[in-house]
């Protein structure tokens, strides 16, 4: 597993010129997605508490669609603080998702213990049957503590 830490750096350095700019409608609702049509297309993303402070467990709620039938592998949540490196922790999942199938994932995450700027990257992703990983959704979100 070791081999999604460099891909996911590529990806989001790659991606940072396409980010597909949503509207933030709700009042929770932060980030972009950081890949181009994703698998599972999200519809919201919601932080609690927001805006973060220092040292606390982010609730993330992100809820969106599977556009076609998929073997979910891989949950990941990134953390980059002032801009250094990727710090990553994946769950495994091992899910199959129906194609049109809402759903919904509650992620913990803490907020940073030192002053300063978060990136925060959730990337839902499987594997190739040569090994790649492929990425079903990518979504950052930043903010300071
Ligand atoms: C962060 O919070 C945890 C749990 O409340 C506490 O044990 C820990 O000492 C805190 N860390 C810092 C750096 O404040
Ligand atoms: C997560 O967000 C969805 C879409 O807004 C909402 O329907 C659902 O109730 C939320 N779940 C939790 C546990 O907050
Ligand atoms: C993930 O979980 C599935 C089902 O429990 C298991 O078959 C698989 O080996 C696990 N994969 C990894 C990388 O741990």
């Amino acid at each position: 597993m070791k081999a999604i830490f460099p891909t996911l750096l590529v990806i989001s350095l790659v991606s940072a010129g396409t980010f597909l700019e949503l509207p933030e409608q709700l009042g929770q609702q932060v980030g972009r997605s950081c890949v181009p049509n994703p698998v599972f297309n999200i519809q919201t993303l919601d932080v609690e508490p927001w805006p973060p402070t220092n040292n606390v467990s982010l609730a993330v709620n992100m809820t969106g669609t599977f556009s076609a039938n998929t073997l979910l592998q891989t949950l990941s949540v990134g953390t980059n603080y002032n801009r250094q490196q990727w710090v990553f922790t994946n769950t495994n999942i091992s899910t199959t998702y129906a194609k049109g199938q809402v759903s919904t994932f509650i992620i913990h995450t803490n907020s940073g213990t030192q002053s300063g700027q978060y990136l925060k990257e959730i990337v839902l992703s499987n594997q190739d049957r040569n090994g790649n990983f492929v990425f079903l959704s990518c979504w950052q979100f930043d903010y300071g503590i």
